[in-house]
C-alpha cells in the first residue's frame, strides 16, 4: 500500500510517546500530514513541532483523555476529523496495569478496569467508526489497530489488559472481512515487548526493540498481512499458541 497516495492526513492516537510517536514520525517521513491525539497538551505541542521541523509536514492535534468515554472526548475529535482528509488511522492508544497482579488484588481495580476498557476498547471502536464513512466515500483507507501478543498467548495477572487486546484482535479480523472488498485495509498489529514507558524496559534488545525499530518493521506489513506481530522475533513468542485447535 502506498500510504502517501491514500490522502493528505493520517491520525495516530497515543501519539506523544512510545509506539504511537514512532508511527507518527514514520508516517510523516513518508510525507503524510499528521493529526496527533493524546492526553498531555505540552507533549502534543512538543511532538507536533518536532515532526514539522524534521519532516516538513503539517501537524494538528486534539487533546483528550480516552479513559473518558463520552462526547467530551469524541465530539472534538469528530469535529477535527471532519475538516481533514484522513487516509490512515493508527489506533495505538492503550494502557495496562502498573504491574502484574491477581485480579482481586489490583489496586483501585474498579476505576482501573473501567479506564482500561474505555481507553483500549472504547477508543478503537469509536475512532474506527468515525473515520470509516469518509474512507468509504473515497474507496480507500488504512486502519492499523495496535493489539498485543498478550491477546494471543496466556497472560495471567494481566487479564483485563490481555482481554481488552483480544477485543482489538477480533474486532480487526471481522472488520477486515467487512470492508476488504470496499477498498479498506484493516490491520491488527500485536507487538510483544517494545522498550517504552508502558513496558518499563529501558534498554532495547532483540526481543524488546525500541519503538522506531518496531514500527519500521511493522509498517512493512501494511497491505501484506491483516494480522501480524509486526516484528519477527515476536512471532516466535506467539508461534506455539497460534494454531491451537479448539477442543470440545
Ligand atoms: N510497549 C510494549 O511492550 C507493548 C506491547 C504490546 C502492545 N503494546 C501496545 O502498544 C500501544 C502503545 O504502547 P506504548 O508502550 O507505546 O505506550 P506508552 O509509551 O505508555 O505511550 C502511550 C501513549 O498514549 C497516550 N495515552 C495514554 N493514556 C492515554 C489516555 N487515557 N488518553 C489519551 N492518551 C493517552 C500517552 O500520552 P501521555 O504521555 O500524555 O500520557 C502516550 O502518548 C498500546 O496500545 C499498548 O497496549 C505495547
Amino acid at each position: 500500500v502506498k500510504l502517501k497516495e491514500l490522502s493528505k492526513f493520517s491520525v495516530v492516537t497515543g501519539a506523544t510517546d512510545g509506539i504511537g510517536k514512532a508511527y507518527a514520525f514514520a508516517l510523516a517521513k513518508k510525507g503524510l500530514n499528521i493529526l496527533l491525539i493524546s492526553r498531555s497538551r505540552e507533549k502534543l505541542i512538543a511532538v507536533a513541532t518536532e515532526i514539522q521541523n524534521i519532516h516538513r509536514v503539517s501537524t494538528e492535534f486534539v487533546q483528550v483523555d480516552f479513559t473518558i468515554y463520552d462526547n467530551t472526548t469524541y465530539s472534538p475529535i469528530a469535529e477535527k476529523l471532519s475538516s481533514l482528509d484522513i487516509g490512515v488511522l493508527v489506533n495505538n492508544v492503550g494502557m495496562s496495569y502498573s504491574y502484574p497482579e491477581y485480579l482481586h488484588d489490583v489496586p483501585n481495580k474498579e476505576k482501573l478496569f473501567l479506564n482500561i476498557i474505555n481507553c483500549n476498547i472504547g477508543s478503537v471502536t469509536q475512532m474506527t467508526q468515525l473515520v470509516i464513512p469518509s474512507m468509504l466515500s473515497k474507496g480507500r483507507g488504512v486502519i492499523i489497530n495496535v493489539s498485543s501478543t498478550a491477546a494471543l498467548i496466556p497472560s495471567p495477572l494481566l487479564t483485563v489488559y490481555a482481554a481488552s487486546k483480544a477485543y482489538t484482535e477480533k474486532f480487526s479480523r471481522d472488520l477486515a472481512d467487512e470492508y476488504r472488498h470496499k477498498g479498506l485495509v484493516i490491520q491488527c498489529v500485536s507487538p510483544g515487548y517494545v522498550a517504552t514507558k508502558m513496558s518499563k524496559i529501558r534498554r532495547p534488545s532483540l526481543m524488546a526493540p525500541d519503538a522506531k525499530k518496531y514500527v519500521d518493521s511493522a509498517l512493512k506489513k501494511v497491505g501484506v498481512t491483516e494480522s501480524t506481530t509486526g516484528y519477527f522475533p515476536h512471532s516466535i513468542l506467539v508461534g506455539p499458541y497460534s494454531k491451537k485447535p479448539l477442543t470440545f
